[in-house]
């Protein structure tokens, strides 16, 4: 099915360092620890786990195994599954999900390249604590501030994707993502070294089991986690699409799977301490990262340091976040339409600056005056995350499970042990659809 012409990662090391680029997001470091925080901490980090094994990490197989045997976009890889190919329109939902993530997503990277310049500018008002918080809505509510740097963090990463798979996105990733991990490692030092953190460790160890009884916290844990991962959302089976062929599937899976969970809990080693030594309540949401931190950073020394390495992390995670879901997009247009790559980049790139508007100006010109009642951006957070991840989460576990040919689909998979293979095919065909509408139907009370 290879044509000479095939795009592939040039290495291993870097196809592994791409799709950590993609998996490791704002999910794991602004997401995942007010997600813990507003359903129970250690409770829902123990479920989280669970979601991330039993659930994830099939499906990031399925997904990679999907893109590497079809070799095409993420579209048509499901018409060639199944020899009378009705199923393209699965590859559809994927599609809308990276859309609907596209819609807030780079809304959220630029206001934090916006803290970033600001922090770099000094321009933060350092010292007066509830300044700061003031000026996290005058940030996100300013319609032209905000414009601005959503506007450059897609135009940044739609020159990535247009310089190409090799030369855009296995560089930028090859560049960035060793220092991620070194800001990560440093700032998660950070917060364990700091006031709070025996509060935040007996907050993550010492979990509050009635939430376990709550049938919320199960979906919130699969949400996060696929969101997290990236799965369900195309981007899985177009970097799978160029991963070499003697590359081993299921330990780049692993590998995946476990360097996005490490990091995620560096995240909440980040902000938890953070939030425990100045007495916020953990499930305060989703400004913890842009409220509390700073004022964390503001009461210290060396402050501004840290708040720029906090920043430029949450950057680089956002950034190559973007660069995947775009990348999808582009995929579809080059592969299925014939359309060449940078048009094609060009052309999603200001897609995506026009679907991003609502949750970009719904802060400000679109919340009409009251920027606490935002918004747009919950609400596609909200429906993405629990509702199209998850269906299309238990579409394509059925559709591996049951219409792909087991054969093929095992040996795609590269499950060699007897255990193994039979875990994956009946997690697939049973397990993850299960659960997944176990889980939706309790939250949502139909049952
Ligand atoms: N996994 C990313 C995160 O955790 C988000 C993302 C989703 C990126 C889908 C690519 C594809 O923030």
């Amino acid at each position: 099915m290879q044509t000479p012409s095939q795009t592939l990662w040039k290495s291993r090391r870097g196809f592994l360092l791409a799709a950590m680029g993609s998996a490791v997001g704002l999910g794991n470091i602004w997401r995942f620890p007010y997600v813990a925080g507003e359903n129970g901490g250690g409770a829902f980090i123990l479920v989280y786990l669970g979601a991330v094994a039993m659930l994830g990490l099939p499906l990031v197989i399925a997904e990679l195994a999907i893109g590497r045997s079809q070799r095409s976009d993420p579209v048509s890889a499901f018409a060639t599954l199944e020899p009378r190919g009705r199923f393209r329109w699965v590859g559809w939902i994927g599609i809308a999900a990276c859309i609907g993530i596209l819609s807030y997503y780079p809304v959220i990277t630029g206001w934090v390249a916006n803290y970033l310049a600001r922090t770099l500018a000094l321009a933060l008002p350092w010292n007066e604590a509830d300044a700061i918080s003031l000026d996290f809505s005058a940030i996100a509510a300013h319609p032209g501030q905000a414009l601005l740097w959503y506007g450059i963090a897609i135009a940044v990463a739609t020159a990535v994707v247009a310089a190409g798979v090799r030369n855009g996105i296995e560089k930028i990733s090859k560049a960035l993502m060793p220092l991620f991990l070194l800001l990560a490692l440093g700032l998660a030092a950070w917060g364990l070294g700091n006031d709070g953190a025996a509060g935040a460790l007996a907050f993550i160890f010492r979990p509050d089991w009635r939430f376990l009884a709550l049938p919320s916290t199960y979906l919130a844990a699969i949400g996060q986690a696929f969101f997290s991962l990236g799965v369900a959302m195309a981007v899985l089976i177009t970097y799978g699409g160029y991963m070499a062929r003697d590359q081993r599937l299921p330990r780049a899976a692993l590998t995946i799977v476990a360097g996005d969970t490490a990091i995620a809990m560096l995240g909440g080693l980040i902000l938890f301490p953070a939030v425990f030594a100045l007495g916020f309540d953990p499930a305060e949401g989703a400004a913890l990262a842009f409220v509390v931190l700073p004022q964390m950073f503001a009461a210290m020394p060396a402050g501004i340091g840290l708040g720029i390495g906090f920043y430029l992390l949450l950057l680089i995670a956002a950034l190559t976040s973007i660069i995947a879901l775009i990348e999808a997009l582009v995929a579809v247009a080059v592969g299925r339409w014939r359309i060449a790559r940078k048009p094609a980049a060009l052309a999603v790139g200001l897609a995506v600056f026009m679907i991003g508007l609502p949750a970009t100006l719904g802060y400000g010109l679109l919340s009409r005056g009251d920027p606490g009642t935002a918004t747009w951006l919950d609400l596609a957070d909200g429906l993405t995350s629990q509702i199209l991840l998850p269906l299309n989460g238990i579409v394509l576990a059925l559709m591996v499970g049951w219409v792909w040919s087991r054969a093929r689909s095992e040996e795609a998979a590269e499950l060699r042990d007897a255990p193994w293979r039979h875990g994956w095919i009946w997690s697939l065909r049973i397990g993850i659809p299960l659960s997944i509408l176990a889980a939706m139907a309790k939250a949502f009370d139909l049952l």
